[in-house]
């Protein structure tokens, strides 16, 4: 065995364990913001050799539909796929329990997050106009843009055979 191997798996998140906001005001703004949906939500982690590195928090819509609320990478870390493979859990646990569609809501001014969404098979759903301007007291400015519109991405769960990846 290669002790140097790194050991990552993604694990539900426990309640009784100290949320890592840290992590998750990489993708929100502030604590107030996150805090709205952040204890209806299910959340899962990404652990690096049991450093918790990763985030993604669900939110049950209805009974078809979740949606990803929250989702980031410690920034040293970002850009080695652990992002899509946050994605791909939670499209194949969301599949696996029957839901119909995934949403995920980013700004106009996300690329990157635009990018890998729809490479991830989210499409465009709905334009939720001024979503910043009217939700965050203060300007938000991101990639030379002001955010003003919420891209709401829907990802139909029923319609294509969605790879099942082992959890652990
Ligand atoms: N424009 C387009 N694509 C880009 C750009 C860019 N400016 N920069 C990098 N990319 C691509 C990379 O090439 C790569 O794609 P590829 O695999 O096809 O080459 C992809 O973006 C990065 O993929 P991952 O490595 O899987 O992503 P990562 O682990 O960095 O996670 C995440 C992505 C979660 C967005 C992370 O960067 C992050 O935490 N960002 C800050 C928080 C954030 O913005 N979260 C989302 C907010 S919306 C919400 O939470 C619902």
């Amino acid at each position: 065995m290669n002790l140097t191997q790194k050991k990552d798996r993604i694990k539900l998140f426990k309640a009784d364990q100290e949320l890592p906001y840290h992590l998750l005001l990489l993708a929100d703004e502030t604590i107030e913001a996150i805090d709205k949906y952040i204890h209806d939500s299910e959340i899962y982690i990404y652990e690096r050799d049991q450093k918790t590195i990763g985030i993604y928090a669900c939110q049950l819509l209805d009974g078809e539909s979740l949606e990803i609320k929250n989702i980031a990478v410690s920034e040293e870390y970002q850009g080695e796929g652990i992002g899509q493979k946050l994605l791909s859990h939670a499209i194949s646990n969301a599949t696996k329990r029957g839901f119909k569609n995934l949403m995920i809501g980013t700004s106009n001014a996300a690329f990157q997050q635009l990018y890998i969404y729809q490479k991830m098979g989210f499409r465009f759903h709905k334009v939720l106009k001024n979503f910043f301007t009217d939700n965050y007291k203060k300007e938000i400015v991101e990639n030379g843009l002001v955010l003003n519109d919420m891209l709401l991405l829907k990802k139909d769960l029923q319609k294509e055979d969605v790879e099942v990846l082992q959890q652990s």
